[in-house]
């Protein structure tokens, strides 16, 4: 495996791959790896002929009061998985190698619809800052295709809409949600929990699928308002239910379309669930496809 920390050696590496008629897949992160990212190498693996994994903690998409200073930093680690698992290329730059202009640069908007609820409403300028950063790894790695979580649910839809906007010839691969044996979703920020709050935080899981289990019941029996209120009433309820088992604050329970992210009142369409819950300062973020 190689790892690269400059965008003239990437562009050797990949010229190499071009003309030995190669194939490769990009999974972009921000390193910290779990077995979440792993799973994401695993299904570019068996898709394409090499893998590049680029490992870049974006300042562009952290808030001024958020963690972008004491976001884990562990390339050693990294570089030690990715290298078992068979990765090829390891791509590390520095932040003056990605945006030498510090702070004058280009920037992209991601799509204002998708973007600016949810993540995008609590964490303003967020998604601006991970499309400008996919769409500049996009444009260096020119992969055949991209692995993305979808824990992040929203962020997978804002890609998936720039890279249509945008008539990237790049296919993307969602990766499922990898858990804990305890059902918490993957998460780098998870090492914030001390013990209570790890203890506590696998139940936004349980809510999340009873929650679900609950909508997929017919909701008119339940009372005989709209199902829109029926939905009211049970998003009511999770929340109560989260702040009774220990959560101390939830940021949003959310039943939306798995497209535009737009709400649903009836089960029928393909709908997904997203839901932020925090344990002190820690947000942890979750959902569920229905
Ligand atoms: O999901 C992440 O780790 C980041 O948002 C991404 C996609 C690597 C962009 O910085």
């Amino acid at each position: 495996m190689e790892l690269v920390h400059d965008i003239a050696s990437l562009r050797a590496q990949l010229a190499r791959w071009q003309q030995a008629g190669k194939r490769w897949g990009l999974i972009p992160t921000m390193g910290n790896l779990h077995a979440g990212h792993l799973s994401l190498v695993r299904l570019a693996q068996a898709e394409v002929d090499c893998v590049v994994v680029s490992i870049f903690v974006n300042p562009l998409q952290f808030g001024e009061d958020e963690d972008f200073a004491q976001y884990p930093r562990t390339l050693a680690a990294d570089c030690d998985a990715l290298r078992r698992l068979g990765c090829d290329l390891v791509f590390c730059p520095d932040v003056s190698e990605l945006y030498p202009a510090q702070g004058r640069q280009t920037r992209l908007q991601a799509d204002p619809q998708l973007a600016s609820r949810f993540e995008g409403a609590l964490r303003p300028g967020h998604f601006d800052g991970v499309v400008t950063v996919v769409a500049k790894l996009f444009n260096l790695v020119q992969p055949h295709l991209a692995v993305f979580g979808q824990k992040d649910y929203q962020q997978l839809c804002v890609i998936q809409a720039m890279v249509a906007d945008l008539n990237w010839p790049i296919e993307l691969l969602r990766g499922p949600i990898a858990r804990d044996t305890d059902g918490l979703a993957l998460s780098s920020r998870n090492q914030y929990l001390d013990a209570r709050q790890r203890k506590i935080a696998p139940q936004l899981y349980q809510v999340l699928q009873d929650l679900a289990h609950n909508l997929t019941q017919p909701l008119q029996p339940l009372t005989d308002a709209s199902p829109a209120l029926c939905w009211q009433q049970l998003q009511a309820d999770a929340t109560e239910k989260l702040l009774a088992l220990g959560f101390d604050a939830v940021d949003y329970i959310a039943w939306v379309d798995q497209e535009r992210l737009t709400e649903v009142t009836v089960a029928e369409q393909p709908s997904v669930l997203l839901v932020v819950a925090r344990l002190g300062t820690t947000r942890l973020l979750d959902n569920l496809e229905l």
